[in-house]
Protein backbone atom coordinates (compact mmCIF):
# COMPACT_ATOMS: atom_id res chain seq x y z
CA UNK A 1 0.00 0.00 0.00
CA UNK A 2 1.32 3.16 -0.79
CA UNK A 3 0.97 5.99 1.46
CA UNK A 4 -0.88 6.28 5.27
CA UNK A 5 -3.80 5.77 5.12
CA UNK A 6 -6.66 8.77 6.47
CA UNK A 7 -10.08 9.39 7.21
CA UNK A 8 -10.73 12.87 6.18
CA UNK A 9 -13.29 14.96 8.18
CA UNK A 10 -13.98 18.42 8.46
CA UNK A 11 -12.54 20.46 10.98
CA UNK A 12 -15.65 20.77 12.86
CA UNK A 13 -16.27 17.06 13.43
CA UNK A 14 -12.55 16.45 13.85
CA UNK A 15 -12.61 15.51 17.57
CA UNK A 16 -15.45 13.48 17.61
CA UNK A 17 -14.08 11.56 14.72
CA UNK A 18 -10.98 11.39 16.66
CA UNK A 19 -12.48 9.72 19.82
CA UNK A 20 -14.52 7.60 18.04
CA UNK A 21 -11.46 5.76 16.09
CA UNK A 22 -9.85 6.05 19.13
CA UNK A 23 -12.51 4.19 21.20
CA UNK A 24 -12.27 1.59 18.11
CA UNK A 25 -8.34 1.05 18.79
CA UNK A 26 -8.67 2.20 14.74
CA UNK A 27 -6.22 5.96 15.48
CA UNK A 28 -2.80 5.36 14.71
CA UNK A 29 -1.57 7.11 17.60
CA UNK A 30 1.96 7.08 16.66
CA UNK A 31 1.17 9.72 13.82
CA UNK A 32 -0.23 13.34 14.01
CA UNK A 33 -3.02 14.54 12.42
CA UNK A 34 -2.82 16.48 10.00
CA UNK A 35 -5.00 19.96 9.13
CA UNK A 36 -4.96 20.25 4.81
CA UNK A 37 -5.60 22.97 3.17
CA UNK A 38 -9.22 22.48 2.42
CA UNK A 39 -10.64 22.68 5.99
CA UNK A 40 -10.41 19.10 6.13
CA UNK A 41 -8.51 17.25 9.02
CA UNK A 42 -6.50 13.76 8.19
CA UNK A 43 -6.86 10.94 11.04
CA UNK A 44 -4.22 8.60 10.53
CA UNK A 45 -5.81 4.66 11.12
CA UNK A 46 -4.37 1.68 11.39
CA UNK A 47 -3.98 -0.32 8.03
CA UNK A 48 -4.95 -2.99 9.96
CA UNK A 49 -8.43 -1.75 11.12
CA UNK A 50 -9.11 -0.25 7.91
CA UNK A 51 -10.99 -2.87 6.31
CA UNK A 52 -13.52 -3.08 9.37
CA UNK A 53 -14.08 0.61 9.39
CA UNK A 54 -17.47 0.84 9.09
CA UNK A 55 -17.37 4.50 7.47
CA UNK A 56 -21.81 4.94 7.67
CA UNK A 57 -21.64 3.72 11.06
CA UNK A 58 -19.01 6.40 12.04
CA UNK A 59 -20.43 8.69 10.48
CA UNK A 60 -24.70 8.02 12.43
CA UNK A 61 -22.17 7.89 15.88
CA UNK A 62 -20.86 11.37 14.91
CA UNK A 63 -23.12 13.69 13.52
CA UNK A 64 -26.06 13.14 11.14
CA UNK A 65 -24.47 15.95 8.76
CA UNK A 66 -21.05 14.79 9.35
CA UNK A 67 -18.91 13.47 6.04
CA UNK A 68 -15.72 11.06 6.20
CA UNK A 69 -14.09 9.42 3.51
CA UNK A 70 -10.63 7.33 3.33
CA UNK A 71 -8.25 8.89 1.34
CA UNK A 72 -4.03 7.96 1.47
CA UNK A 73 -1.75 10.35 2.12
CA UNK A 74 1.80 10.14 0.21
CA UNK A 75 3.39 12.85 2.26
CA UNK A 76 5.13 11.56 5.46
CA UNK A 77 2.85 11.66 8.35
CA UNK A 78 5.22 13.42 11.48
CA UNK A 79 5.72 10.76 14.05
CA UNK A 80 4.53 11.00 17.56
CA UNK A 81 7.73 11.54 20.15
CA UNK A 82 5.89 8.89 22.76
CA UNK A 83 4.69 5.97 21.01
CA UNK A 84 1.54 4.19 22.62
CA UNK A 85 1.86 0.06 23.55
CA UNK A 86 1.28 -0.85 20.05
CA UNK A 87 1.29 -4.22 19.02
CA UNK A 88 4.89 -3.59 17.48
CA UNK A 89 6.00 -2.91 20.58
CA UNK A 90 4.28 -6.39 22.12
CA UNK A 91 6.47 -8.11 18.86
CA UNK A 92 9.59 -6.16 19.93
CA UNK A 93 9.54 -7.52 23.20
CA UNK A 94 8.50 -11.30 22.31
CA UNK A 95 11.68 -11.26 19.87
CA UNK A 96 13.95 -9.27 22.21
CA UNK A 97 13.70 -12.26 24.54
CA UNK A 98 13.42 -15.13 21.96
CA UNK A 99 16.72 -13.82 20.62
CA UNK A 100 18.15 -13.46 23.79
CA UNK A 101 17.36 -17.40 24.90
CA UNK A 102 19.65 -17.58 21.43
CA UNK A 103 22.75 -15.99 23.34
CA UNK A 104 22.11 -13.70 20.66
CA UNK A 105 21.99 -9.27 21.38
CA UNK A 106 19.33 -7.13 20.27
CA UNK A 107 20.67 -4.63 18.09
CA UNK A 108 19.35 -1.59 15.48
CA UNK A 109 19.82 -3.72 12.60
CA UNK A 110 18.07 -6.27 13.98
CA UNK A 111 15.10 -3.76 14.97
CA UNK A 112 14.79 -2.43 11.40
CA UNK A 113 14.56 -5.87 10.19
CA UNK A 114 11.23 -6.40 11.59
CA UNK A 115 8.07 -6.09 9.26
CA UNK A 116 6.81 -2.84 8.87
CA UNK A 117 3.38 -3.51 7.41
CA UNK A 118 1.21 -5.92 8.51
CA UNK A 119 -2.84 -7.23 6.84
CA UNK A 120 -4.72 -9.02 9.40
CA UNK A 121 -7.24 -11.22 7.62
CA UNK A 122 -9.32 -13.04 10.81
CA UNK A 123 -6.56 -14.91 12.54
CA UNK A 124 -3.79 -14.36 9.82
CA UNK A 125 -1.91 -12.04 9.71
CA UNK A 126 -0.23 -11.17 6.23
CA UNK A 127 3.51 -9.69 6.91
CA UNK A 128 4.69 -7.09 4.55
CA UNK A 129 7.68 -7.38 2.07
CA UNK A 130 11.83 -7.11 2.94
CA UNK A 131 11.71 -8.56 6.76
CA UNK A 132 13.06 -11.54 8.82
CA UNK A 133 15.95 -11.23 5.74
CA UNK A 134 18.59 -11.65 8.25
CA UNK A 135 20.31 -14.51 8.88
CA UNK A 136 20.16 -15.07 12.41
CA UNK A 137 16.54 -15.62 12.43
CA UNK A 138 17.19 -18.94 10.03
CA UNK A 139 17.96 -20.92 13.02
CA UNK A 140 15.02 -20.48 14.98
CA UNK A 141 12.73 -21.94 12.59
CA UNK A 142 8.96 -22.05 13.62
CA UNK A 143 10.03 -21.41 17.22
CA UNK A 144 10.06 -17.79 14.66
CA UNK A 145 6.89 -18.16 13.57
CA UNK A 146 5.04 -18.86 16.55
CA UNK A 147 6.62 -15.77 18.71
CA UNK A 148 6.00 -13.74 15.68
CA UNK A 149 2.33 -14.93 15.98
CA UNK A 150 1.90 -14.85 19.82
CA UNK A 151 3.20 -11.22 19.87
CA UNK A 152 0.51 -10.27 16.73
CA UNK A 153 -1.86 -12.12 18.60
CA UNK A 154 -2.48 -14.27 15.26
CA UNK A 155 -3.14 -17.43 14.77
CA UNK A 156 -2.05 -18.01 11.58
CA UNK A 157 1.17 -15.92 9.51
CA UNK A 158 1.78 -15.73 5.73
CA UNK A 159 4.50 -13.41 4.05
CA UNK A 160 4.13 -11.39 1.26
CA UNK A 161 6.31 -10.86 -1.73
CA UNK A 162 6.37 -8.98 -4.54
CA UNK A 163 3.40 -9.04 -7.15
CA UNK A 164 3.57 -11.30 -9.85
CA UNK A 165 3.14 -10.04 -13.11
CA UNK A 166 1.34 -13.01 -15.19
CA UNK A 167 -1.49 -11.07 -16.04
CA UNK A 168 -3.09 -11.73 -13.19
CA UNK A 169 -3.61 -9.81 -9.94
CA UNK A 170 -2.33 -12.65 -7.90
CA UNK A 171 0.59 -11.32 -5.05
CA UNK A 172 3.03 -13.98 -4.16
CA UNK A 173 1.92 -15.07 -0.78
CA UNK A 174 3.34 -17.81 1.46
CA UNK A 175 2.32 -19.00 4.45
CA UNK A 176 4.47 -19.46 7.19
CA UNK A 177 2.30 -20.77 10.40
CA UNK A 178 -1.09 -22.19 10.03
CA UNK A 179 -2.98 -25.00 8.69
CA UNK A 180 -4.61 -24.11 5.60
CA UNK A 181 -4.72 -20.91 3.26
CA UNK A 182 -7.87 -19.89 3.27
CA UNK A 183 -8.87 -16.53 5.05
CA UNK A 184 -12.65 -14.88 5.82
CA UNK A 185 -12.22 -11.05 5.81
CA UNK A 186 -15.16 -8.82 6.87
CA UNK A 187 -15.39 -5.55 5.46
CA UNK A 188 -18.38 -3.40 5.70
CA UNK A 189 -20.30 -6.49 6.91
CA UNK A 190 -19.60 -8.43 4.08
CA UNK A 191 -17.47 -11.88 4.21
CA UNK A 192 -14.71 -11.99 1.80
CA UNK A 193 -12.96 -15.41 1.39
CA UNK A 194 -10.25 -16.51 -0.66
CA UNK A 195 -6.89 -18.20 -1.02
CA UNK A 196 -4.17 -15.95 0.86
CA UNK A 197 -1.66 -17.47 -1.31
CA UNK A 198 -3.52 -16.91 -4.67
CA UNK A 199 -5.90 -13.87 -4.47
CA UNK A 200 -5.28 -10.54 -2.45
CA UNK A 201 -8.37 -8.64 -0.58
CA UNK A 202 -7.02 -5.00 -2.15
CA UNK A 203 -8.07 -2.16 0.55
CA UNK A 204 -7.86 0.59 -1.94
CA UNK A 205 -11.03 0.91 -3.21
CA UNK A 206 -12.89 1.14 -0.13
CA UNK A 207 -14.71 4.53 -1.01
CA UNK A 208 -15.73 2.90 -4.25
CA UNK A 209 -17.13 -0.26 -2.71
CA UNK A 210 -18.89 2.02 -0.09
CA UNK A 211 -20.77 4.30 -2.72
CA UNK A 212 -21.85 1.02 -4.24
CA UNK A 213 -23.10 -0.35 -1.14
CA UNK A 214 -25.13 2.73 -0.74
CA UNK A 215 -27.01 2.50 -4.25
CA UNK A 216 -30.65 1.68 -4.58
CA UNK A 217 -30.12 -1.41 -7.18
CA UNK A 218 -33.59 -3.29 -6.29
CA UNK A 219 -35.13 -4.79 -9.36
CA UNK A 220 -32.24 -4.39 -11.47
CA UNK A 221 -29.81 -6.77 -13.44
CA UNK A 222 -26.53 -5.67 -12.63
CA UNK A 223 -22.92 -7.01 -14.66
CA UNK A 224 -20.33 -6.81 -13.24
CA UNK A 225 -17.26 -7.42 -16.41
CA UNK A 226 -14.43 -7.57 -13.87
CA UNK A 227 -15.34 -9.09 -10.55
CA UNK A 228 -12.38 -10.57 -8.94
CA UNK A 229 -12.92 -11.80 -6.14
CA UNK A 230 -16.65 -9.99 -5.78
CA UNK A 231 -14.98 -6.30 -4.60
CA UNK A 232 -18.12 -4.76 -6.18
CA UNK A 233 -20.10 -7.60 -6.79
CA UNK A 234 -21.25 -8.66 -3.25
CA UNK A 235 -21.81 -5.22 -2.58
CA UNK A 236 -24.27 -4.91 -5.60
CA UNK A 237 -26.05 -7.75 -4.08
CA UNK A 238 -25.67 -7.57 -0.48
CA UNK A 239 -26.74 -3.84 0.09
CA UNK A 240 -27.25 -2.62 -3.15
CA UNK A 241 -30.17 -5.44 -3.52
CA UNK A 242 -29.58 -5.99 -6.85
CA UNK A 243 -32.28 -8.17 -8.57
CA UNK A 244 -29.39 -10.41 -10.62
CA UNK A 245 -25.70 -9.62 -11.10
CA UNK A 246 -23.43 -11.64 -13.94
CA UNK A 247 -20.06 -11.86 -12.17
CA UNK A 248 -17.60 -12.34 -15.30
CA UNK A 249 -13.82 -13.08 -14.04
CA UNK A 250 -11.44 -14.91 -16.28
CA UNK A 251 -8.73 -15.92 -13.40
CA UNK A 252 -9.95 -19.23 -11.79
CA UNK A 253 -8.97 -18.33 -8.25
CA UNK A 254 -10.73 -15.18 -7.86
CA UNK A 255 -13.98 -17.53 -9.01
CA UNK A 256 -13.26 -20.00 -6.62
CA UNK A 257 -13.19 -17.11 -4.09
CA UNK A 258 -16.38 -15.52 -5.35
CA UNK A 259 -18.46 -18.99 -5.37
CA UNK A 260 -17.08 -19.25 -1.60
CA UNK A 261 -18.21 -15.66 -0.82
CA UNK A 262 -21.42 -15.67 -2.32
CA UNK A 263 -22.06 -18.79 -0.31
CA UNK A 264 -21.08 -17.51 3.05
CA UNK A 265 -23.11 -14.05 2.29
CA UNK A 266 -25.94 -16.09 1.70
CA UNK A 267 -26.58 -14.67 -2.01
CA UNK A 268 -25.37 -17.00 -4.59
CA UNK A 269 -28.81 -17.77 -5.60
CA UNK A 270 -28.96 -14.02 -7.64
CA UNK A 271 -25.20 -14.01 -9.06
CA UNK A 272 -24.12 -16.05 -12.30
CA UNK A 273 -20.34 -16.12 -12.53
CA UNK A 274 -19.28 -16.04 -16.19
CA UNK A 275 -15.52 -17.95 -16.00
CA UNK A 276 -13.26 -16.54 -18.69
CA UNK A 277 -12.88 -13.24 -21.01
CA UNK A 278 -15.84 -10.99 -21.24
CA UNK A 279 -15.47 -9.96 -24.37
CA UNK A 280 -16.56 -13.97 -25.59
CA UNK A 281 -19.46 -13.15 -23.74
CA UNK A 282 -22.62 -14.64 -24.54
CA UNK A 283 -25.14 -12.08 -23.53
CA UNK A 284 -26.84 -9.32 -24.47
CA UNK A 285 -29.63 -6.93 -23.93
CA UNK A 286 -30.26 -8.16 -20.28
CA UNK A 287 -28.35 -4.93 -18.08
CA UNK A 288 -29.76 -2.15 -16.21
CA UNK A 289 -26.77 -1.18 -15.02
CA UNK A 290 -22.57 -2.03 -15.82
CA UNK A 291 -20.06 -2.27 -13.68
CA UNK A 292 -16.24 -2.14 -15.81
CA UNK A 293 -13.98 -2.29 -12.60
CA UNK A 294 -10.91 -2.40 -14.46
CA UNK A 295 -7.58 0.25 -14.05
CA UNK A 296 -5.75 1.64 -15.42
CA UNK A 297 -8.72 1.34 -18.38
CA UNK A 298 -11.33 -1.13 -19.12
CA UNK A 299 -11.82 0.54 -22.49
CA UNK A 300 -11.33 -3.14 -23.97
CA UNK A 301 -14.62 -3.67 -22.16
CA UNK A 302 -16.66 -0.97 -23.60
CA UNK A 303 -17.97 -2.25 -26.63
CA UNK A 304 -19.20 -5.49 -24.19
CA UNK A 305 -21.15 -3.43 -21.67
CA UNK A 306 -22.53 -1.21 -24.80
CA UNK A 307 -23.72 -5.04 -26.07
CA UNK A 308 -25.30 -5.60 -22.57
CA UNK A 309 -27.39 -2.76 -21.92
CA UNK A 310 -31.24 -3.47 -22.31
CA UNK A 311 -31.98 -2.01 -25.80
CA UNK A 312 -35.08 -0.54 -24.86
CA UNK A 313 -34.41 1.27 -21.33
CA UNK A 314 -30.86 0.92 -21.69
CA UNK A 315 -28.89 2.21 -18.18
CA UNK A 316 -25.69 3.13 -16.40
CA UNK A 317 -22.05 2.55 -16.58
CA UNK A 318 -19.50 2.78 -13.76
CA UNK A 319 -16.57 3.33 -16.09
CA UNK A 320 -13.28 2.95 -13.62
CA UNK A 321 -10.14 4.61 -15.24
CA UNK A 322 -6.77 6.07 -14.43
CA UNK A 323 -6.82 9.68 -15.33
CA UNK A 324 -3.23 10.96 -15.66
CA UNK A 325 -3.19 15.08 -15.59
CA UNK A 326 -0.53 17.04 -16.98
CA UNK A 327 2.24 17.74 -14.17
CA UNK A 328 2.25 20.84 -12.15
CA UNK A 329 4.39 22.60 -10.16
CA UNK A 330 4.06 21.58 -6.45
CA UNK A 331 5.25 23.82 -3.52
CA UNK A 332 7.51 22.68 -1.14
CA UNK A 333 5.33 23.31 1.62
CA UNK A 334 2.35 21.67 0.59
CA UNK A 335 1.95 18.86 3.02
CA UNK A 336 -0.69 16.70 2.46
CA UNK A 337 -1.37 15.70 -0.84
CA UNK A 338 -4.45 17.30 -2.88
CA UNK A 339 -6.25 13.57 -2.91
CA UNK A 340 -9.53 16.14 -3.52
CA UNK A 341 -7.95 17.37 -6.91
CA UNK A 342 -6.94 20.66 -8.09
CA UNK A 343 -9.04 22.68 -10.33
CA UNK A 344 -6.84 21.61 -13.28
CA UNK A 345 -7.00 17.94 -12.07
CA UNK A 346 -11.27 17.86 -12.11
CA UNK A 347 -11.18 20.04 -15.94
CA UNK A 348 -8.79 16.90 -16.90
CA UNK A 349 -11.43 14.52 -15.56
CA UNK A 350 -14.12 16.34 -17.31
CA UNK A 351 -12.60 16.13 -20.44
CA UNK A 352 -11.85 12.83 -20.41
CA UNK A 353 -15.46 11.87 -19.35
CA UNK A 354 -16.74 13.63 -21.92
CA UNK A 355 -14.58 11.75 -24.50
CA UNK A 356 -15.52 8.99 -23.12
CA UNK A 357 -19.28 9.72 -23.08
CA UNK A 358 -19.12 10.49 -27.05
CA UNK A 359 -17.40 7.24 -27.80
CA UNK A 360 -20.06 4.85 -25.83
CA UNK A 361 -22.74 7.10 -27.53
CA UNK A 362 -20.85 6.07 -31.44
CA UNK A 363 -20.17 2.55 -29.96
CA UNK A 364 -24.18 2.44 -29.34
CA UNK A 365 -24.95 3.27 -32.37
CA UNK A 366 -22.82 1.58 -34.25
CA UNK A 367 -23.66 -1.93 -32.05
CA UNK A 368 -27.71 -1.38 -31.70
CA UNK A 369 -28.02 1.07 -35.23
CA UNK A 370 -30.32 3.43 -33.38
CA UNK A 371 -29.43 6.83 -31.59
CA UNK A 372 -28.92 6.97 -28.09
CA UNK A 373 -28.36 9.55 -25.19
CA UNK A 374 -25.51 9.87 -22.81
CA UNK A 375 -25.49 12.28 -19.85
CA UNK A 376 -22.49 12.31 -16.86
CA UNK A 377 -24.09 11.87 -13.77
CA UNK A 378 -21.46 11.80 -11.56
CA UNK A 379 -17.25 12.05 -11.74
CA UNK A 380 -15.82 9.75 -8.36
CA UNK A 381 -12.47 10.43 -7.31
CA UNK A 382 -11.67 6.89 -5.79
CA UNK A 383 -7.42 7.09 -4.93
CA UNK A 384 -4.03 9.74 -6.04
CA UNK A 385 -1.45 7.24 -7.34
CA UNK A 386 0.78 10.71 -7.30
CA UNK A 387 -0.56 14.13 -7.12
CA UNK A 388 -1.44 13.99 -11.32
CA UNK A 389 -3.11 10.46 -10.79
CA UNK A 390 -6.01 9.64 -10.38
CA UNK A 391 -8.46 6.38 -9.82
CA UNK A 392 -11.68 8.01 -11.28
CA UNK A 393 -15.41 6.01 -11.61
CA UNK A 394 -17.59 7.97 -14.43
CA UNK A 395 -21.54 7.47 -13.72
CA UNK A 396 -22.59 7.12 -17.48
CA UNK A 397 -26.44 7.33 -18.14
CA UNK A 398 -27.17 5.60 -21.26
CA UNK A 399 -30.52 5.84 -23.12
CA UNK A 400 -31.96 5.04 -26.50
CA UNK A 401 -33.34 8.66 -27.83
C1 LIG B 1 -9.48 -1.42 -7.14
O1 LIG B 1 -10.38 -1.90 -8.07
C2 LIG B 1 -9.87 -2.09 -9.35
C3 LIG B 1 -10.99 -2.49 -10.21
O2 LIG B 1 -11.63 -3.64 -9.72
C4 LIG B 1 -8.73 -3.09 -9.33
O3 LIG B 1 -8.19 -3.23 -10.62
C5 LIG B 1 -7.70 -2.66 -8.37
O4 LIG B 1 -6.70 -3.63 -8.26
C6 LIG B 1 -8.32 -2.39 -7.01
N1 LIG B 1 -7.35 -2.00 -6.04
C7 LIG B 1 -6.71 -0.83 -5.98
C8 LIG B 1 -5.70 -0.70 -4.90
O5 LIG B 1 -6.93 0.09 -6.73
C1 LIG C 1 -2.38 4.01 -12.32
O1 LIG C 1 -1.43 4.77 -13.00
C2 LIG C 1 -0.23 4.97 -12.30
C3 LIG C 1 0.64 5.85 -13.14
O2 LIG C 1 0.71 5.35 -14.45
C4 LIG C 1 0.45 3.66 -12.00
O3 LIG C 1 1.58 3.87 -11.21
C5 LIG C 1 -0.51 2.80 -11.26
O4 LIG C 1 0.08 1.53 -11.08
C6 LIG C 1 -1.76 2.69 -12.06
N1 LIG C 1 -2.62 1.85 -11.32
C7 LIG C 1 -3.10 0.74 -11.83
C8 LIG C 1 -3.82 -0.12 -10.91
O5 LIG C 1 -2.97 0.46 -12.99
C1 LIG D 1 7.96 23.78 -12.64
O1 LIG D 1 8.86 24.72 -12.09
C2 LIG D 1 10.14 24.73 -12.70
C3 LIG D 1 11.05 25.70 -11.93
O2 LIG D 1 10.32 26.68 -11.27
C4 LIG D 1 10.00 25.13 -14.17
O3 LIG D 1 11.27 25.12 -14.81
C5 LIG D 1 9.08 24.12 -14.85
O4 LIG D 1 8.86 24.48 -16.19
C6 LIG D 1 7.75 24.03 -14.13
N1 LIG D 1 6.96 22.95 -14.72
C7 LIG D 1 5.68 23.08 -15.07
C8 LIG D 1 5.03 21.87 -15.63
O5 LIG D 1 5.07 24.13 -14.92
C1 LIG E 1 -18.89 3.79 -35.44
O1 LIG E 1 -18.91 3.59 -36.83
C2 LIG E 1 -18.37 4.66 -37.57
C3 LIG E 1 -18.64 4.37 -39.05
O2 LIG E 1 -18.16 3.08 -39.38
C4 LIG E 1 -16.90 4.81 -37.26
O3 LIG E 1 -16.34 5.87 -37.97
C5 LIG E 1 -16.76 5.06 -35.77
O4 LIG E 1 -15.38 5.09 -35.43
C6 LIG E 1 -17.46 3.97 -34.96
N1 LIG E 1 -17.43 4.36 -33.55
C7 LIG E 1 -16.76 3.70 -32.63
C8 LIG E 1 -16.75 4.27 -31.27
O5 LIG E 1 -16.16 2.66 -32.85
Amino acid sequence: MDGVPCLRVSRCHAQQFRRCLQSKGALDLSLCLVKDSEGTVLLPILPSCLSELDLQSLRTTVASDSACDIVWSQSPLQAKKEKGKTRGNKLEKILQELLESYGERWTEELKGDLPHSFQWHGDLVLLGDNCFALPVWKKMDNRLWTAVARGLEAKRLAKMSRISRDGFRSPEVTMLLGEHNWVKHVDNGISYEFDVTKCMFSAGNITEKLRVAAFDCSGETVVDLYAGIGYFTLPYLVHAKASHVHACEWNPDAVEALQKSLEANGVSDRCTIHQGDNRQLQLCDVADRVNLGLIPSSEDGWPVACRLLKRTTGGILHIHQNVTSPLHNATADDATHRVSGKKADREVWQAWADDTSNHIASLLRNITGALWTTNILHIEHVKSYAPHVHHVVLDLECRPS
